[in-house]
């Protein structure tokens, strides 16, 4: 491993951004943002407030040429995704890209095909997910064979409320590719088919939005997965799963945290936003990128995982367009450079 830190470039200094670049000053070791990037000026400046050394750029163009980085973390929306990972590639730095890889599987393949042109992968994904200690401890689980095969999950994905520009496609796209990957990693093998319906519409979700909606996946051995997404529940952030399995169940994410009883009540403090929830997943999964990316590697999912997440996600929206279940196939087989 090389002793001088990672110095990264933060592309998109919104929510989740300047998430990301709080995590770098307080929690990460090895690494130092070095440049950010955001059109938007305000939001610029602020990200660079407590960092003195680091420019700010309109366009990744303009930071891979100026600015000596070895790393991207790219926090734009999804669309946005492809504009700056082409670039990134082609310079051949590391790259940590949030979720979605991109919104549909021609612009995934377009990704991956530019990343074969390199000597290893260099994209890791942001599902962190995969990060987080109880997901960890079920996917042990489901390895073990300890509660014997597994059957059935039931996932349950809510968010107090979505702002104006969340669409239906969006409970997919955005939110429930996460499941996406997850389901796959937890399971051990790729989903098969996906059906969507629609339950009784919250008078709460704005006017435009079909919520909540009941995604149900299957993968190739038939265990079935289905996910309740539900974004406008008003009380807080929830992630749930139940795992069912010949001899037992297991169940993770649910509300933890200080209980108390008192006055002929009892409870605990929910989550209302996904920072917190998955806040040490978020820092395990940086801290392991770090130390992978200063080692020339990578240490998570891949663009190819993020591929695999735009082709369910792709035959979830026509599964929620149409009604009907849709057998979801992969357009390529996996390419060794991925093994
Ligand atoms: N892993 C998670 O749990 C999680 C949670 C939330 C968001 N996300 C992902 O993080 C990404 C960002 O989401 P967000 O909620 O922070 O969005 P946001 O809208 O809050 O912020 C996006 C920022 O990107 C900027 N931007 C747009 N185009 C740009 C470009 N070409 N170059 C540089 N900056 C650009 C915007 O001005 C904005 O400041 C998305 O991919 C989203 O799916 C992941």
């Amino acid at each position: 491993m090389t002793t001088a830190n990672l110095r990264v470039a933060v592309v998109g200094a919104g929510q989740m951004g300047a998430d990301h670049i709080a995590r770098f000053s307080h929690k990460i070791s090895g690494a130092e943002v070095v440049a950010v990037v955001e059109p938007d000026e305000a939001r610029a400046k602020a990200a660079v407030a407590g960092l003195p050394e680091a420019s700010t750029r309109t366009r990744i163009e303009d930071a891979l040429e100026k600015d000596s980085i070895d790393a991207v973390l790219i926090a734009t929306p999804g669309p946005f995704h492809e504009a700056v990972l082409l670039p990134a590639l082609e310079a051949g730095v590391e790259i940590l890209c949030e979720k979605p890889l991109t919104p549909d599987s021609e612009s995934s393949l377009r990704i991956l095909q530019a990343e074969q042109q390199l000597d290893r992968p260099h994209i890791q994904l942001g599902f962190m997910r995969r990060f987080d200690a109880e997901y960890i401890a079920l996917r042990e689980l489901i390895a073990s064979a300890d509660a014997g095969a597994l059957l059935m999950l039931h996932c349950a994905h809510r968010n107090a409320s979505t702002g104006e520009g969340y669409t239906s496609s969006m409970l997919i796209t955005d939110s429930v590719v996460h499941e996406m990957d997850v389901i796959p990693w937890l399971v051990g093998e790729p989903i098969a088919a996906v059906e969507v319906k629609k339950a009784r519409k919250n008078s709460l979700a704005p006017a435009w939005l079909d919520d909540p909606q009941l995604i149900i996946f299957e993968t190739i051995s038939g265990v079935l997965a289905d996910v309740e997404i539900n974004v406008n529940v008003q009380f807080g952030y929830q992630v749930t799963t139940e795992a069912v399995f010949e001899k037992g169940i297991a169940e993770i994410g649910k509300t933890a945290g200080l209980m108390r009883w008192q006055d002929a009540s009892f409870g605990g403090v929910e989550h209302v936003s996904f920072k917190t929830r998955f806040a040490a997943a978020y820092d395990s999964q940086v801290q392991r990128w770090v130390n992978a990316a200063r080692n020339g590697t990578i240490d998570g999912p891949s663009a190819w995982d993020g591929f695999l997440a735009a082709t369910v996600s792709e035959a979830a929206v026509e599964a929620q367009t149409t009604g009907k279940r849709v057998a979801v196939q992969y357009a390529v087989a996996k390419p060794d450079f991925y093994n």
